[in-house]
């Protein structure tokens, strides 16, 4: 049954899990994942922010940055009908921060934990575990400097994928500095590519110098090879930053964290500062991507305000417990099935289904005088576990007939029976 239409390029429908067209699309999974993002914000105290979808442009401009793909190439934005110039958010991180601004929900001295999960958009080429509208679940940890805080939301990244099923992942972590130091890394590397640079385009090259950590995480083969040899950002660290790196990494021992240097790790958003860590899928490539951007909120017109956070992309996430046959299982969220056997037993059987949900147990019935046959068949589709039959027979008796639809097995009870196996 194909319709006219189809779900733009780069997206997907989350259907129930009969009629979805890939696993990780079956919408209890995302109910699942919800409820694990709502578990890990109540274990650590971060509370939900739901910020708007679109925002206006400069708040990625400014903060996410001119110079990240994500900003310069893949934003899906527009200028409304009254002229303002918007964009479908790319990440959660800048706009969160606008609105703890906007609240304001900082103070000297405080700090707060915010988590979110949402849809972002990026306009990039589709393939496997890549979207144009995709999820996040973000948690970001708002004022504090210290390196227990950097080691919090990598726990609390952990937490989030073992619950998911994942139990085995590997952070990789680096710092990539900040101010003089990071400047002198910056010269460096442009030294460094000095040769290749010669022979790039106008654009490129105005990139390359306005953020040259990004060419680090290229993809180009020429370029990886003209990189091969270039010193370690970690050589280039200044004092603060080393203590605090080396601070980290002692306490993500301290917590049990499995973890890994790996200096290559850069990021492609321009606000980071210091800590970045990422976790890596071979199949799937970043499964969240995060770190430090201490000077994020006052761009934005906040207060100096040091902050640590983390995006998990949830397709991602969902993609590798499928992999790992970790995907949740559906829950059964109406249990009950009323079919009315007879004509007559419409109404009781309607009269039932009230008083059922009357006691918050889930039913569902037939509205339109179907077959008992096709009664039950719909009672399968729905997923219910147990029909409540009424016919003549229970109608006349006052009872009714409860069928396991899982073991078959069927037992004529009295109708208040059945309301108490209801209330359990
Ligand atoms: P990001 O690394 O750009 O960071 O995105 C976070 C995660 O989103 C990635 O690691 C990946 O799992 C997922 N992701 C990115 N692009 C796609 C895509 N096209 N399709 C599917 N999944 C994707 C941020 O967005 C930062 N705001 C994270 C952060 C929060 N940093 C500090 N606080």
């Amino acid at each position: 049954m194909a319709g006219k239409y189809q779900a733009p390029r780069g997206t997907a429908d989350i259907v129930p899990a009969p009629y979805a067209k890939e696993p990780v699309f079956e919408v209890h999974r995302w109910q699942a994942a919800e409820q694990v993002f709502r578990q890990v914000a109540g274990l650590y105290g971060y509370q939900e922010v739901r910020t708007p979808i679109f925002e206006d442009l400069d708040l990625f401009l400014r903060t996410s940055g001119e110079t990240s793909d994500i900003v310069s190439k893949e934003m899906y934005d527009f200028t409304d009908k009254g002229g303002r110039h918007v964009a479908l958010r790319p990440e959660g991180t800048a706009p969160a921060m606008r609105a703890y601004i906007e609240h304001p929900m900082g103070g000297q001295g405080v700090v707060t934990r915010l988590g979110y999960f949402g849809p972002v958009f990026r306009y990039n080429r589709p393939q496997k575990g890549r979207y144009r509208q995709f999820h996040q679940a973000g948690y970001e940890l708002i004022g504090s400097p210290s390196p227990l805080a950097d080691a919090e939301i990598i726990d609390v990244t952990v937490r989030f994928f073992h619950l998911m099923g994942l139990a085995d992942v590997v952070v990789k972590v680096n710092s990539i500095g900040r101010g003089e130091t990071r400047a002198d890394y910056e010269r460096a590397v442009l030294q460094h590519v000095g040769g290749w640079m010669a022979d790039q385009d106008g654009e490129t090259r105005a990139k390359a110098e306005k953020n040259p950590l990004r060419l680090l995480d290229t993809k180009d083969p020429d370029l990886r090879r003209v990189l091969d040899g270039l010193p370690s950002i970690l050589g280039f660290l200044g004092d603060e930053s080393k203590v605090s790196f080396e601070a980290l990494q002692g306490h993500l021992r301290e917590q049990g964290t499995a973890f890994e240097v790996d200096d290559s790790i850069v990021r492609g958003l321009d606000y980071y500062t210091d800590t970045v860590f990422e976790v890596v899928s071979a199949e799937f490539g970043a499964l969240c991507g995060g770190g430090r951007y201490d000077g994020l909120v006052e761009q934005l017109g906040g207060p100096s305000t040091p902050s640590v956070g983390v995006g998990i992309g949830v397709e991602r996430a969902l993609h590798v417990a499928e992999l790992a046959g970790q995907a949740a299982k559906p829950k059964v969220a109406t249990r009950w099935y009323v079919v009315a056997a007879t004509e007559a037993a419409r109404d009781a059987a309607r009269g039932l289904a009230r008083e059922l949900r009357a006691r918050g147990a889930g039913c569902s019935l037939d509205l339109d005088g179907r077959s008992v046959k096709a009664q039950f068949k719909q009672a399968d589709r729905n997923g219910a576990v147990l029909a409540a039959v009424i016919g003549d027979d229970e109608l006349a008796a006052g009872t009714v007939s409860v069928k396991d639809l899982v073991t078959g097995e069927q037992k004529t009870l009295p109708h208040d029976v059945v309301l108490r196996i209801a209330d359990d």
